[in-house]
């Protein structure tokens, strides 16, 4: 009998920048507080990718790097490599393509997904498609942002949230049942307005005019995302437990994107886990966009055990959102 394929995580790899913007550095540059940061999001501090020259990619590649020596491969074995992005290093080539070629990753073919803050989700249920299909058996999925470059650090309520980092995770073909068992991923158009770049694009192209306008920005309606985020990212986690006949007791953890430790704890409560299941690092990174799942993977990787069912949770402009549930393969 044939056994089914299963795209099992083999090895993750992250990057953060070393420089640090701390709630006080925010307080020099708009009118805000730590207190109120801290008790509205959860967050203290982000990294900032600084130096001229450095984009998205240059955050890909060490994250890459390091899950390949994690694993003991050389890039040139990389079948595939998926970012999930919205700050791509330009509009094209994607910054898939531009990583492998700074990585040597001769042989994999790249492309960019954009899915905001659920990109990394979007991009791991296509990486663990191209594993199960038996076609390829080295598929890197990465989670990038450098949210720095389209903030506008005069706006309060936007620029407190968002940070720079970059997660990896390499998937390979598994016949025990390890790795990506199901997802659940979801859109909805209508909520573009409420999370958005306004010019840029093909709507919009760049004039004196759209960055006179600070229009090359990210623009957020908090409050609406907040509303969208809390119900969207409880309501899909909750399903795919239920589709998978699993209760919160069945879950060691809970892997829910960074974007305020409110939305975090309303999906947690949900699903009936308690904190200690919960893995959080918002404190540290705040929202790195399509980084923050794949870099709380990184950071606990030492505390998840083989066979661990795991619930990646995320939601983002678009409006995106998803759970991925991960059976640990090591
Ligand atoms: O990552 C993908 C999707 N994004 C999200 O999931 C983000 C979802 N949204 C949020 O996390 C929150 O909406 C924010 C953190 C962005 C904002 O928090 P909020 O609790 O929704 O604040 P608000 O915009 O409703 O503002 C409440 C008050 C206002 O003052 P008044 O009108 O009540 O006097 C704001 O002017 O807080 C004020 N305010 C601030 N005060 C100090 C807004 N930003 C700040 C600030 N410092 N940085």
């Amino acid at each position: 009998m044939i056994k089914k394929i299963y795209a099992a995580i083999t090895a993750v790899g992250g990057y953060v920048p070393e420089d640090k913007l701390t709630n006080f550095d925010l307080e020099k540059m708009v009118d805000t507080n730590d207190e109120w940061i801290r008790t509205r999001t959860g967050i203290s501090e982000r990294r900032i990718l600084k130096g001229d020259g450095l984009a998205t990619s240059d955050m890909v590649v060490p994250a890459v790097k390091q899950l390949c020596e994690k694993r003991g491969i050389h890039p040139e074995e990389i079948d595939c490599m998926i970012v999930g992005t919205v700050t791509p290093d330009m509009v094209f080539p994607a910054t898939a393509n531009i990583a492998c070629d700074k990585l040597g990753a001769k042989n994999a073919w790249g492309f960019d997904v954009s899915a905001a803050c659920s990109g990394f989700l979007y991009s791991l249920t296509l990486g663990a498609s191209l594993i199960e299909s038996g076609r390829y058996k080295k598929v890197v999925v990465v989670g990038a942002d450098k949210m720095s470059a389209i903030v506008d650090y005069s706006d309060r309520t936007t620029c407190i949230i968002f940070g720079d980092g970059a997660g990896a995770v390499l998937l390979e073909p598994n016949n025990e049942g390890y790795g990506v068992l199901d997802s659940i991923l979801r859109s909805d158009g209508s909520g573009s307005p409420f999370l958005h770049m306004k010019a840029g694009g093909s709507l919009k192209p760049a004039s004196v005019e759209t960055v006179m306008a600070k229009e090359h920005y990210a623009y957020q309606e908090g409050q609406t995302v907040f509303k969208f985020a809390v119900k969207g990212m409880a309501d899909v986690s909750a399903e795919l437990l239920e589709r998978n006949n699993l209760t919160g007791d069945d879950i060691a953890w809970l892997v829910p994107h960074q974007a305020n430790l409110r939305i975090i704890d309303a999906t947690a409560n949900r699903m009936g886990l308690p904190k200690e299941k919960v893995m959080i690092n918002i404190e540290k990174y705040g929202n790195t966009t399509a980084a923050t799942i794949p870099l709380c993977l990184w950071e606990w990787k030492h505390e998840i055990n083989k066979g661990d069912n795991l619930v990646l949770a995320a939601f983002g402009g678009g409006f995106t959102w998803g759970a991925t549930l991960v059976k640990w393969a090591y």
